[in-house]
């Protein structure tokens, strides 16, 4: 059953049947959540992050559960690229809701590679770069620097001609003296130059945000708790820091540049879904809440057409960015 209509809204020139999407990574590599939820009843889904070679990822324990969400160091495992081509892009086109896909890498070159791969699926609309990756160069993250951002932005866009990018900020702009607009402005601004008639030079849009690194620690054995000894925190802790950053980025770059956002991180009900909308999302994805309950999706969706209708708004889209401020 498709969404409620009043749900219904558009991401960068893009029509989506409800802001509601699944969050890269933890919904399989396509579209594999669909044995236990009604894809068509859904905005849309984000694969897997794509890499130019496959991967194995870390070892495990990769994934676990703390107090305040899930940590994951899951090492980027995934197909690669030449299986991408052929075994999982010629299934998109039969996923009945809108696919996204992820790109990611460890060099420019990577990234280009996977972009180009991508941009020959018609029947995908859109890419998101997930910039949380070491850069093999320096080792810094692609997503920790403005202008190894820019850099990075630039080189792939003109990879993507028929295909909206959206690029996924890291949470490190939180504690970095840049801050998130400066990022957000790198992303749109990278001064490729447009391929095509309705391009903007850089990103058409942002996903805020990725997961923060952070550590548990086993104190009997005085070990960490994943193989890996760090990873990626997700789930409920991270949400107010996702809302703080989505409305910094929305009220100092993106409202006055027509910037769409695509809030991440920590919904498990509507009304955190809400929250991002107001903060100044267009869009939302759930991402560790599939792993408590794969029909949060719908759930989040059926609380926001009651908000939508409460607050007195014939479609979500008039509510983006409306918190009331003093
Ligand atoms: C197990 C797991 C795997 C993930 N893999 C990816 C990935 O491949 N690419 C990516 O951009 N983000 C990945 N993420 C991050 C999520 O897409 C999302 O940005 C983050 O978890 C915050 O949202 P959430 O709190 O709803 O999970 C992953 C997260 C988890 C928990």
């Amino acid at each position: 059953m498709p969404p409620p209509a009043r749900l219904a809204t558009n991401l960068a020139g893009m029509p989506l049947a409800s802001p509601v999407l699944l969050a890269a990574g933890t919904a399989g590599t396509l579209d594999e959540m669909g044995d236990v939820l009604d894809l068509s009843a859904i905005g849309g889904i984000v694969t897997k992050s794509i890499t130019a070679q496959p991967r194995e990822g870390n070892a495990t324990w990769r994934i676990l559960e703390c107090k305040v969400g899930m940590l994951n160091a899951i090492g980027l495992a995934n197909v690669g690229v030449e299986h991408f081509e052929t075994h999982i892009a010629p299934r998109v086109p039969g996923v009945p809701t809108t696919v996204i896909g992820s790109i990611a890498g460890f060099s420019i070159d990577d990234y280009v590679r996977v972009a180009a791969a991508m941009d020959a699926v018609e029947a995908m609309p859109a890419v998101e770069l997930n910039v949380s990756c070491p850069n093999v160069r320096g080792g810094t993250e692609f997503g920790s620097e403005p202008g190894l951002l820019r850099e990075l932005v630039a080189a792939v866009r003109p990879a993507l001609p028929g295909t909206r990018l959206f690029v996924k900020l890291s949470p490190v702009a939180v504690a970095s003296p840049h801050g998130i607009a400066d990022f957000a402005r790198a992303a749109i601004d990278a001064g490729a130059r447009p391929e095509g008639p309705n391009q903007r030079p850089g990103a058409d849009g942002l996903c805020i945000a990725n997961t923060l690194p952070a550590m548990a620690i086993d104190v009997r054995t005085r070990r960490p708790r994943l193989a890996n000894t760090t990873g990626g925190l997700s789930g409920p802790a991270v949400h107010p820091v996702a809302v703080k950053l989505v409305y910094d980025a929305y009220r100092h770059v993106c409202r006055d540049t027509g910037t769409p956002i695509v809030g991440i991180g920590g919904i498990l009900r509507w009304d955190d879904a809400a929250e991002f909308i107001l903060a100044g999302a267009t869009a939302v994805q759930i991402g560790t809440g599939l792993f408590a309950d794969p029909h949060i999706p719908l759930k989040v969706q059926r609380g926001l057409e009651r908000w939508v209708r409460s607050q007195g708004a014939a479609n979500i889209s008039e509510l983006v960015g409306m918190v009331q401020i003093g």
